[in-house]
């Protein structure tokens, strides 16, 4: 009874309380909510209980991030907490929102945040109908585990979204995490999802092809992975460096047709299912070029310009 009015008062008293005191409820503690929950937590931020569908999963977690009283979804004892971070999968967001509506009654004072980055704050709607303040926190990161969330998320940059008093406690945990935070409208979420999903997991697919062109043609195991690495890394240091027109090198820019035509001819016998990928790509760079291909053509008193052209027209899957 004690500890009912002590909660009681905390969520009654809003701002007053400190925020390091304010409890936060982790919900659904994959990669993202546990590396996040433990930076907040060595930042001072209060985890008081991580939530899961299993009990075995929530013990992990909050082992990992050192605090956190193991829950199920469904206790109720998750009214202890003020804030919520959301962190199951996309497509759990809105039903759990819904269920954690059900549980605990009295949603005002309470803030709920989620992390996807496709999605506004209206998955979160079912807790705002109840009185709760609803955002998002979106790292534009990737995490394929929570240790490399522990390395990579500090310093990166967060889209954060909701009602003002969301976003303020959004920004002030992207301030703890040292990093940079901006929002964009509702309506071009999926757009600024859909450009982290073009350079990260593409690039790694676009990785794992080189890899077994390498493979193909001899090159030793051990040497493949360190030197792709390396020259991707140099191709990001310069993008990082001169952006995206001068970091351009290769055939297709230099209009070196040839040896174009001699790649598409290899894919060809070799891994045809890659020639469509590798001939829209062609034209996507060409495109980036712009300026830069258009003098090469002309350059060429017009030579390159058919070439070019002859080159889309006839490798067009
Ligand atoms: N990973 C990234 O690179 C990345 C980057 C930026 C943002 N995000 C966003 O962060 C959020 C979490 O992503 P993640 O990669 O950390 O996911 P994750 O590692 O797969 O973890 C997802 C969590 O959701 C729980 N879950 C799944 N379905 C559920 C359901 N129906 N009901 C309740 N809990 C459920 C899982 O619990 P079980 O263990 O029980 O399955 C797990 O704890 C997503 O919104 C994602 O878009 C991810």
């Amino acid at each position: 009874m004690k500890n009912r009015t002590r909660r009681g008062s905390e969520i009654s008293q809003g701002r007053d309380v400190p925020e390091s005191s304010w409890g936060v409820a982790l919900i659904g503690p994959g990669r993202v909510g546990q590396a996040m929950a433990q930076l907040l937590a060595r930042a001072g931020v209060r985890i008081r209980f991580v939530a899961a569908r299993r009990l075995s999963r929530a013990r992990q977690a909050a082992r990992f991030i050192g605090s956190g009283k193991v829950v199920r979804l469904d206790d109720p004892a998750l009214a202890g907490a003020k804030i919520f971070l959301i962190t199951v999968k996309d497509s759990a967001i809105a039903p759990v929102a819904g269920e954690l509506a059900g549980i605990i009654p009295n949603w005002r004072g309470r803030i709920a945040l989620h992390t996807c980055g496709s999605a506004s704050a209206s998955l979160l709607t079912p807790l705002a109908r109840k009185g709760a303040s609803i955002g998002s926190v979106h790292p534009y990161q990737t995490v394929p585990s929570r240790e490399a969330g522990i390395k990579n998320l500090p310093g990166g940059y967060w889209a954060v979204d909701g009602d003002a008093r969301a976003r303020r406690l959004a920004g002030r945990w992207v301030k703890l995490l040292k990093g940079t935070s901006f929002s964009i409208p509702a309506n071009r979420r999926t757009l600024y999802h859909l450009s982290a999903f073009l350079v990260s997991p593409t690039t790694v697919t676009l990785i794992d092809q080189s890899e077994k062109l390498l493979r193909i043609a001899g090159v030793p195991k051990r040497v493949i992975r360190p030197m792709l690495t390396r020259f991707v890394g140099e191709t990001l240091e310069n993008f990082a460096q001169f952006g995206a027109l001068k970091s351009l090198t290769g055939p297709a820019i230099r209009g070196d047709w040839t040896t174009l035509e001699k790649h598409a001819a290899a894919l060809k016998r070799t891994a045809p299912q890659l020639l469509p990928l590798y001939h829209e790509l062609v034209v996507a760079m060409l495109r980036v070029a712009g300026k830069r291909s258009r003098a090469l053509d002309s350059g060429r008193a017009g030579r390159g310009v058919d070439r070019k052209a002859n080159f889309i027209g006839k490798f067009k899957p």
